[in-house]
């Protein structure tokens, strides 16, 4: 089933099928890591600024944190050609089914030609893991653009699918079909936020961080109704330094871009531990920790 609005819910979250926490984190070397095309807005002034050099310690930082929290790092080299690959939230869908204790990817279907060929690394990547790779009906054309849109609700076999931007509502319903999961669509209304990952960021199957400016009426009302705490990130600090684009790897510690100071406050006060790192070369291309990673069980 799809949702798109209150008035469709016709389950209780409590009843859905838990979902364990993933363990293990797929990062992608940012050795060919650049700004060379502009895709999204945050791009457009960046064009051949990125220092590799730092992009790679910034990276190496954030493998560390994920480290330093129990989870094992499995990583993919960056491939030339393809400088937004280090994103890998985006190519895929893992996905973990409680009921039929099995494992797999759907594959995106990119909506930048740029990033089209970055998807094979990893169907290669998940195939050689043992996961079923799985993709969307053939006969359909819709972008999909894997958990940069489609992000699990922690502990609940449920799915929150973000649209207007990148991925097209017609590939929820696919997803939900092909996976037997229910679907709470949001739309983005805003470019700066132009995936999910960049505004809406579950914590625990409680607390959610979110950009309030990315959605309408409808959108934060189920928003509201499916988590108990909705921490807003003040706008600038979402929009610029992209403090929603966090993660929570254990329901308490979230890393998180340095400096986005009034979300930090708000995060504590929850009594979450916040870990700041630096990803102001990743900031450049219009991605943070959440899309630099790809949880997977
Ligand atoms: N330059 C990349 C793009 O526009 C950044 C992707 C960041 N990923 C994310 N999930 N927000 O596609």
């Amino acid at each position: 089933m799809v949702y798109t609005s209150l008035d469709d819910l016709d389950f209780r979250f409590t009843d859905l099928p838990v979902l364990s926490r993933p363990t293990r984190v797929v990062l992608t070397t940012p050795t060919h890591f650049d700004v060379e095309y502009v895709i999204n807005p945050h791009m457009s002034d960046n064009v051949g600024t990125v220092n590799k050099e730092v992009a790679f310690q910034q990276w190496k930082a954030l493998r560390a944190a994920y480290t330093a929290l129990d989870v094992t790092p499995v990583v993919l080299n960056g491939q030339p050609g393809l400088p937004d690959m280090v994103f890998c939230a985006n190519q895929t869908l893992p996905f973990y089914q409680p009921e039929r204790d099995r494992r797999g990817v759907v594959l995106s279907r990119m909506h930048a030609n740029e990033r089209r060929d970055e998807v094979p690394y990893f169907a290669e990547l998940f195939a050689e893991q043992d996961y079923a790779v799985e993709e969307l009906p053939g006969h359909l054309d819709v972008d999909f653009e894997g958990m940069g849109d489609a992000i699990w609700h922690p502990g609940r076999f449920l799915l929150w699918g973000g649209y207007g931007f990148r991925t097209e509502p017609a590939a929820y319903e696919a997803l939900s079909e092909l996976l037997d999961v229910s679907v709470l669509l949001l739309e983005l209304q805003d470019p700066d936020y132009y995936h999910l990952d960049t505004c809406f960021c579950p914590l625990d199957s409680e607390h959610v961080l979110v950009a309030p400016a990315a959605f309408n009426d409808e959108g934060r009302a189920m928003i509201e109704k499916a988590f108990d705490t909705v921490i807003e990130a003040p706008d600038e600090e979402a929009r610029h330094q992209f403090a929603c684009n966090a993660h929570s790897p254990d329901g308490k510690h979230v890393l998180i871009q340095e400096g986005c100071e009034g979300t930090l406050d708000r995060l504590r006060a929850e009594g979450f531990q916040p870990i700041e790192l630096d990803t102001s070369e990743f900031l450049k291309a219009g991605g943070s920790v959440f899309c630099m990673k790809q949880m997977i069980w």
